[in-house]
């Protein structure tokens, strides 16, 4: 509660009683919603800058707040200011040490606002900046990617279905399918401008104001796009929180999902990467051990960001207009995923740039469980003029075979296979062969090496073109 000058709350003239003492510790937010002092600042300057533009207040006055709130600022950054839990939250602590610092006339702040429209102000502002930070982030993983991407085009291994040998791909593609997670991750965070790009300042508590303001000057000095529409709508709406909460989940999936593939790749079993010591721990039991901690760390944490998702989803759920104390929980959730997914990220990063393909072990998987017979079938509709059913029925009787004979495709003999489909010749013996096998598959979006190859010179090329546009829209 922000008390006055009495060292009253500002409410006291008509709630005579103090509430509950455990009421009092749990019902603020003051530990939370510190951090959009900055914010909370930048948008009460414009505010009072507004209504000495509109009258509504005098150059005196609106000079007394502005130093006022710049000293606040200061005092805040150099760690001088006395935060009371006593006020509620931030704004109130910040309202409190105007009226410390300018006396009654502080009061004048809040002509034509509420902290209903204040604190969505801050928080959209504080999220468009948390929107950028999140996709400089990605921009760093996707670059580290393509690095990667780049020393391994031409690194065979297997491609898996039901974690089963599929067919055989390049490393290379496999990892440029989580640029392609990543760059729609990108778009996702871009689309939330959309709506914190509208104001919300002005609405006051849930009416509008009988003042004359001008909302279409604090939307252009605080950097929006237009004023929010509906008075009522703009003080009970969170949707652009339920959007950041779920571009961070969608984000996180795709961390968990490249931290459970490279588990399972650096696992003992499979050993197709190996991962530098930067990035792995002890046991303090066994010795020997080299655990890929970090990658656990990134899936087990995607739990969390989903968590905050569905709490504020069901904070939301039949909460009738407008405003409602429930809202207030939604800055812990989103400071919680913003954090969280900005710390995977960084982490995916560092492993990233810490791991590497073990090449021979990953063709040596990729030379079992027969990966190039589809390949086989492929040859012979295209060859023989099979339909693909038949050439399946008869590839697979050459998988049987030489699955019981205990050899590989590329280990029969053709009399062997001839034995089994009597129009093939020894020209057949080239599609078992990996390297042909992955370069066959030219089809857009394939993984022959030349595809690839063009395709990190695409998403080169769009990262220049990104950087050149977001120097245009943002700085
Ligand atoms: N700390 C509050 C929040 O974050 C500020 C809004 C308070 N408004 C109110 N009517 N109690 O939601």
């Amino acid at each position: 509660m922000s008390k006055n000058k009495n060292n009253q709350p500002i409410w006291s003239t008509r709630i005579r009683k103090n509430s509950q003492n455990l009421y009092k510790k749990i019902g603020g937010s003051l530990s939370i919603d510190k951090r959009l002092f900055n914010e909370d600042i930048e948008a009460s300057i414009v505010h009072v800058e507004m209504l000495f533009k509109q009258k509504i207040i005098n150059f005196k006055v609106k000079n007394k707040i502005v130093w006022g709130l710049n000293r606040i600022k200061n005092e805040i950054i150099k760690k001088k200011f006395l935060y009371d839990e006593k006020y509620e939250d931030i704004h109130m602590n910040i309202e409190k040490r105007l009226f410390d610092l300018v006396g009654e006339e502080a009061g004048y702040i809040h002509t034509a606002r509420s902290r209903n429209d204040q604190v969505i102000t801050d928080f959209k502002i504080w999220l468009k900046k948390a929107n950028k930070e999140i996709i400089k982030n990605l921009d760093m993983t996707i670059n580290n990617i393509l690095k990667k991407a780049n020393k391994n085009v031409e690194t065979i291994m297997p491609g898996f279905t039901h974690l089963k040998n599929a067919q055989a791909v390049s490393f290379a593609h496999y990892l440029l399918a989580y640029v392609e997670m990543f760059n729609r991750d990108k778009k996702r965070f871009n689309s939330n401008f959309d709506s914190l790009d509208e104001n919300p300042l002005g609405v006051a508590a849930l009416t509008g104001t009988s003042f004359k303001i001008d909302r279409f000057y604090t939307t252009k000095k605080l950097n929006f796009k237009n004023p929010t529409k509906n008075s009522i709508d703009t003080v009970s709406d969170r949707d652009f929180v339920i959007d950041f909460l779920y571009s961070c989940s969608a984000c996180a999936i795709h961390i968990s999902r490249i931290a459970e593939e490279f588990i399972i790749w650096n696992s003992d079993a499979f050993k197709l990467i190996v991962l530098n010591d930067k990035i792995v721990t002890g046991s303090s039991i066994m010795p020997q051990k080299k655990n890929p901690d970090p990658l656990e760390y990134l899936r087990g944490k995607t739990g969390g960001i989903f968590g905050n998702l569905f709490s504020m989803l069901t904070i939301l759920k039949g909460l009738p207009l407008s405003y409602f104390k429930d809202l207030q929980d939604d800055k812990e959730l989103v400071f919680k995923s913003f954090d969280q997914l900005k710390n995977s990220l960084i982490i995916l990063n560092d492993i990233l740039k810490n791991f590497s393909s073990d090449k021979k072990r990953m063709l040596e998987l990729a030379e079992s469980g027969f990966l190039t017979a589809t390949d086989l079938a492929d040859y012979m509709v295209r060859e023989l003029n099979y339909p693909f059913r038949k050439a399946y029925l008869q590839t697979a009787k050459i998988v049987n075979f030489a699955e019981k004979n205990k050899k590989k495709l590329s280990e029969l003999t053709i009399e062997e296979i001839k034995k089994i489909e009597k129009n093939l010749t020894t020209d057949v013996m080239k599609v078992f062969d990996l390297k042909n096998s992955i370069n066959s598959k030219s089809s857009y979006g394939g993984t022959s090496f030349e595809n690839i190859k063009k395709m990190i010179k695409s998403y080169k090329k769009n990262k220049k073109w990104q950087k050149k546009l977001f120097y245009y829209f943002f700085v």
